[in-house]
């Protein structure tokens, strides 16, 4: 029972290497070869933005190609690019989204209210080549203005990979703006790629046996609102340093409650496949909350910005085990998938090299990826990010996950199914 979910883990990954293998290029080997294939990804995806899609997913349709003009030529030096209304071939047959990002996405603009209306189609875009924040040695702090004239303290906590902690970094207003929003969307049972977890959670298996127990819901522009998401935008762009289409481009926000006894045990937020799209380029709605889900695309998620929406009594903590492992430490914990005393964080929550007390308003970023250095676009996994949730002790624990979104060199002309336009 210790190693359920191991095992189902292990199985999982033996049948997409069987897959997998005969068509794997040495880079993929290579990524095996040191487990970055270890599939401990997260749950399944934000629902896509289906309006950003109908405009934008246009790379096999010559004909809507012409429409809206995004042709990757095009596409490289325009954010926005001007179209007629009557051109995009909107079907009314296509249930708008719940959220009104369709609106969003086709501003109208002109004098004409009632004919030759014409709206902004702004997903062409090409990602830029990723930056990386140079972490300094551990404990280093850093004053950086992520809004005019405000000043935010970087802390260093880890190198390898760099881990972040920013005191301060949402207000207890925006907290609690956030947490009410959740709560006005409601939330769910947390999923994995699939797994049967409401099955566990009613079963006799013990919490801790349980790879996630915890609440979740994903929050759009439309619940948080456009000057809010706007605002949290730009902090973001310049705490990553990133392009600020890059983070308008990336995931919903994803809002997690933990109650006594839940947690999250190690994993990687992203996933190292190299034969699939990114899921935030992909569409793979038909497949969403399934385990099929898992094969049809890869979570491409260079950065996690984790805040901490309030604070947890006692317990909670967020776990890194494997932050700055040497390479034989990393070996070494990998040696034995069966046998690993770092990943379930019921028991070696505080075994792990870096664990960070929830504090509200705190905000943690690090990398789960390695920059690609020949391409500087997004590279392997790095197993040094894994990390997780301690198990909860007392009180109600409430975090966001803001991921930052970017794709392999080949892909940065292909459009997200997140973006709205601010
Ligand atoms: C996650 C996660 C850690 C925590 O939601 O992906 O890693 O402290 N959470 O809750
Ligand atoms: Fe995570």
């Amino acid at each position: 029972m210790a190693t359920c979910y191991l095992h189902i883990s292990c199985t999982l990954l033996l049948i997409l290497l069987l897959i997998c293998l005969p068509t794997m290029t040495s880079t993929e080997e290579d990524a095996c070869a040191d487990n970055n294939c270890v599939l401990f990804g997260d749950d399944a995806l934000a629902v896509p933005n289906k309006a950003a899609w109908k405009y934008t997913d246009n790379e096999n349709n010559a004909e809507d190609k012409t429409n809206v003009g995004l042709d990757k030529n095009t596409a490289q030096n325009q954010d926005t690019i001007v179209i007629a209304h009557g051109n995009i071939g909107y079907s009314s047959s296509v249930s708008p989204s719940s959220d009104n990002d369709v609106i969003r996405d086709r501003t109208v603009k002109g004098n004409d209210q009632t004919s030759g209306k014409v709206a902004k189609v702004s997903n062409a875009y090409e990602f830029p080549p990723l930056t990386r924040i140079d972490p300094g040695t551990v404990g280093q702090r850093v004053d950086v203005e992520l809004e005019d004239g405000r000043f935010f303290t970087r802390i260093t906590r880890a190198v390898g990979p760099p881990i972040f902690e920013i005191p301060k970094f949402l207000s207890d207003e925006e907290c609690d703006h956030i947490i009410e929003s959740a709560k006005n969307n409601g939330l769910n049972v947390s999923n994995l790629f699939g797994a049967e977890i409401q099955d566990e959670l009613n079963s006799d298996i013990p919490l801790a046996e349980i790879s996630r127990v915890s609440e979740q819901t994903w929050l759009q522009r439309s619940h948080l609102g456009e000057d809010f998401l706007n605002r949290l935008h730009k902090r973001l762009a310049r705490l990553t340093e990133l392009d600020i289409g890059t983070i308008r481009r990336s995931e919903h926000v994803q809002v997690v409650s933990y109650v006594p006894g839940g947690h999250y045990h190690a994993h990687l937020d992203s996933i190292d496949r190299y034969d699939r799209p990114c899921c935030f380029q992909e569409r793979c709605d038909d497949k969403a909350l399934t385990p099929q889900w898992a094969d049809c695309c890869r979570l491409c998620r260079y950065i996690t910005v984790l805040y901490y929406l309030n604070d947890a009594e006692e317990g909670g903590e967020t776990a890194f085990p494997l932050a700055d492992a040497s390479d034989a430490t990393l070996a070494e914990k990998f040696e034995n998938l069966e046998e690993q005393e770092w990943y379930n964080l019921s028991y070696y929550c505080y075994n792990s090299s870096l664990v960070v007390k929830p504090v509200r308003g705190t905000a943690i970023m690090w990398y789960n990826h390695l920059k690609d250095e020949q391409t500087g676009y997004l590279g392997k996994a790095d197993q040094r990010s894994q990390h997780g949730g301690c198990d909860l002790i007392k009180g109600s624990k409430w975090i966001a996950n803001n991921w930052i979104s970017s794709p392999s060199s080949e892909d940065r002309f292909k459009p997200s199914h997140f973006y709205t336009e601010s």
